[in-house]
């Protein structure tokens, strides 16, 4: 490294460190906890690194009688979380995916605890076994509950009062990409010193629909305003989409970050008999739904965006799509217009 690439050098912490010096007021808490999400992740990296190592030994018979190595990787990604968030003494709670309720942790010391932390801890699990790329989607919200602690409510907020959201992506590098309202940005481990680095400072959408993102076996079940708008993409003659790939990974956190880094859209849309999505609003939607207005793109149910969304429930799953503004207004319009025409004929 010559000394002028050294000027722009940062590490997730001193890049953090130099974000918090934009906040006088801040007091360096929620910095510490987000360079904890980062430590857990680099534990949370270890382990994913040998997964086929784990799986090979216990193809061979040979039995481990450390209940550690036998747990599936998304409950062990669970455990790390939550053992490396507990003690922090700005965390007044933890909810994830893998625990049916909320995690609330025992009465902080005045001004702490402000904090929840929203996780799914081992994103796109099903594809471990394959070696293809998982992840680890946080959301973090400043409490609304002022107690000793925490109340159910403080985990129940809209997306739009995420204080910060991001995703570590497992993948041929391990990145961290992590917005607090001031931009996206990307940072790779780099394997070597064990640090996350800064490789990609502002990420921005390009305005270019690159990808189209669904999983197309489900075609049938989509709704009208789906299927148009799917075949819009596909197969229709605007010249935007003559250069449109098909690409889906099925780790949400994959299908996410290509399309953040190329353009294009990812939707899972609900299911037309049940009305219901896949995803959950609070671990996976609403954190991609922060970080993709934060790179200049949208998230919609179709209907509402999803950071206007009020929950009700902690494991509460939407309709979804996300990506560049121009696909997203386009899918909301052609709800829209499903909606209005279904309101006529009725
Ligand atoms: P998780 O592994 O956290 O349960 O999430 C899986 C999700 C998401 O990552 C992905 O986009 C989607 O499931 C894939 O679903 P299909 O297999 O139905 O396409
Ligand atoms: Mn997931
Ligand atoms: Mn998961």
């Amino acid at each position: 490294m010559s000394e002028s690439e050294f000027r722009d050098f940062h590490t997730l912490e001193s890049y953090i460190a130099s974000q918090q010096g934009m906040h006088p007021q801040s007091r360096g808490v929620f910095s510490n906890l987000l360079r904890r999400i980062g430590l857990a992740s680099k534990l949370i990296h270890a382990k994913v690194q040998k997964a086929g190592l784990l799986n090979i030994l216990g193809a061979r018979g040979v039995i481990n009688v450390q209940g550690e190595q036998q747990m599936k990787l998304d409950s062990l990604a669970n455990e790390v979380m939550k053992a490396t968030l507990r003690w922090m003494p700005a965390v007044g709670g933890l909810a994830s995916e893998e625990e049916s309720d909320p995690v609330v942790l025992g009465p902080r010391d005045e001004g702490e605890g402000e904090y929840v932390v929203l996780f799914d801890p081992l994103d796109g699990s099903s594809n471990i076994d394959a070696n293809i790329p998982v992840g680890t989607i946080f959301s973090i919200h400043r409490r609304t509950s002022s107690g000793r602690v925490c109340d159910p409510e403080d985990f129940l907020q809209p997306g739009r009062s995420q204080v910060a959201a991001g995703y570590v992506i497992y993948g041929a590098s391990t990145m961290f990409v992590y917005t607090t309202g001031n931009g996206v940005h990307g940072f790779t481990l780099d394997p070597e010193f064990g640090e996350y680095v800064l490789s990609h400072e502002n990420i921005r959408i390009p305005d270019a629909c690159t990808c189209f993102s669904a999983n197309e076996r489900n075609y049938q079940k989509w709704d009208d305003a789906t299927k148009r708008f799917a075949d819009h993409i596909r197969f229709g003659p605007d010249p935007r989409y003559a250069r449109t790939s098909s690409r889906y990974v099925g780790t949400a956190v994959a299908d996410f970050h290509r399309n953040l880094l190329y353009g294009g859209v990812f939707l899972y849309p609900a299911d037309r008999k049940t009305g219901k999505g896949k995803l959950r609003l609070l671990y996976e939607c609403a954190p991609f739904a922060m970080l993709a207005e934060q790179a200049g793109g949208l998230a919609t149910t179709g209907r509402q965006r999803v950071a206007e969304i009020h929950p009700t429930e902690l494991h509460q799953r939407i309709p979804f799509a996300v990506g560049n503004r121009r696909e997203i207004e386009l899918y909301e319009r052609l709800v829209a217009e499903m909606d209005a025409k279904a309101k006529t004929s009725a």
